[in-house]
Parts: C-alpha cells; structure tokens; sequence
C-alpha cells in the first residue's frame, strides 16, 4: 500500500484500462452477458458502456475502494444498474448456482488466490451458467514470454499485483466443466 497504490494507481490503472485497444475485446467478450449476472474485478467500471442493450442490471465486485472515485460516478451515470460491493472474488457471500452469467475482464491476473476464485465462479453459476472472460497470459512466443518473465517483477509492484506470466487458459482447460467464453491477449 502506501502513497502510490492509493494515489497514483487508480489513475493510471483507469488509464490503461480505458484504452480503445480493449473496446472491442469488451465488446465480443460481455455480447453474450445475460440473465442475472455477477462482475467480479469491476476496477473503475470500463465494461458498463459495453454491456448489450438487453441487460439492465449486473452484481458487481471489487476490493479496491481507492477505485471508487472513478467507478462509483461511471456506476450512477450508466443505464445499467449496479449492486456494487467491496468484495474479493475468493470469497463470494452469494448462494451457489445463483447466476447465469460471470464476467471478469483483465483481473485474473491480479487476484492473488486464483485457483479459489475459480472454485467461487464455478459455485455461483447455475448448471449451463457461463463465464465470460478476457485475460492476458504467457505467450506461446518464447522471446515474448522471457521478456514477460523479466517485467514481471515490475508488472506486479507498479501494477497492483498483475502477473504477467500466469497461464490462465490452462488452468481453464484443467477445470473446464462448464461453459466457459475465452478470450485471451497475450
Ligand atoms: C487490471 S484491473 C481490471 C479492472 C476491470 N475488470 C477492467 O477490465 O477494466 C484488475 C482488477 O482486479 C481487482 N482485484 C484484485 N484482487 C482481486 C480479488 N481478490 N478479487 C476480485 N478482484 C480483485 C483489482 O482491484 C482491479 O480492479
């Protein structure tokens, strides 16, 4: 924590997060988003404007209240309703099989017990519920990924705990038992 996490991270992190890189990513990634849904790493609320025009209303979760200057004035001023709380994705107070959809956008990377997340999406979501993700990971390029092994360090310091090197889509395929929605940048 200290001064720069408080202080300087929320800028940059909504920053980087609101680049046009990831519009259309966000765009293909929440276009199946329906039914009750559950956002988990909401950050500053870069995915609102790119929810369908059918949903009406998410359950959103983020721990990170420093992000609130940002996210809380994006929530009241979007068509789409927010049940937002200060929450970790580990431990989810929602009954299981509750939602029928779960999106998470770029914070894979950054939650520190990931395995349990996981375990907590796939025990929110009804039977056939769908899991609507876009994540960074180890490229399969071995010159891109050294390089992402000698910025992680960095990353992880400089970037409220986002790995760089995590293999995410593998750990998707070691546990996919229900209908999952990747998309990846690496
Ligand atoms: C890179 S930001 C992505 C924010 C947002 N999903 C987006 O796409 O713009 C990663 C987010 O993960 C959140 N995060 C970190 N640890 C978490 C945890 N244990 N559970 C849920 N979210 C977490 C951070 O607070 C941050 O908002």
């Amino acid at each position: 924590m200290g001064v720069y996490h408080h202080c300087v991270f929320p800028y940059l992190l909504d920053l980087a997060m609101g680049s046009r890189v990831f519009d259309q990513p966000r765009r293909r990634t929440l276009a199946r988003a329906s039914g009750r849904i559950l956002e988990i790493g909401f950050g500053t609320g870069r995915n609102l404007p790119h929810y369908p025009p059918g949903v009406s209303r998410i359950e959103a979760i983020d721990p990170d209240a420093d992000l609130d200057r940002f996210s809380l004035p994006r929530i009241a001023a979007s068509r789409v309703a927010v049940d937002f709380h200060h929450l970790n994705a580990e431990h989810l107070p929602f009954e299981g099989d509750s939602f029928d959809t779960v999106v998470c956008t770029l914070t894979l990377c950054s939650i520190p017990d990931v395995v349990h997340a996981l375990g907590e999406v796939h025990r929110v979501l009804k039977p056939g519920g769908q899991f609507l993700f876009l994540e960074h990971g180890l490229s399969p390029d071995a010159q891109v990924a050294g390089w992402q092994h000698r910025l992680n360090p960095i990353q992880q310091r400089l970037g409220g705990g986002c790995h760089l090197v995590r293999e995410t889509l593998r750990w998707w395929r070691d546990r996919a038992c229900f209908c999952v929605m990747p998309s990846t940048i690496t």
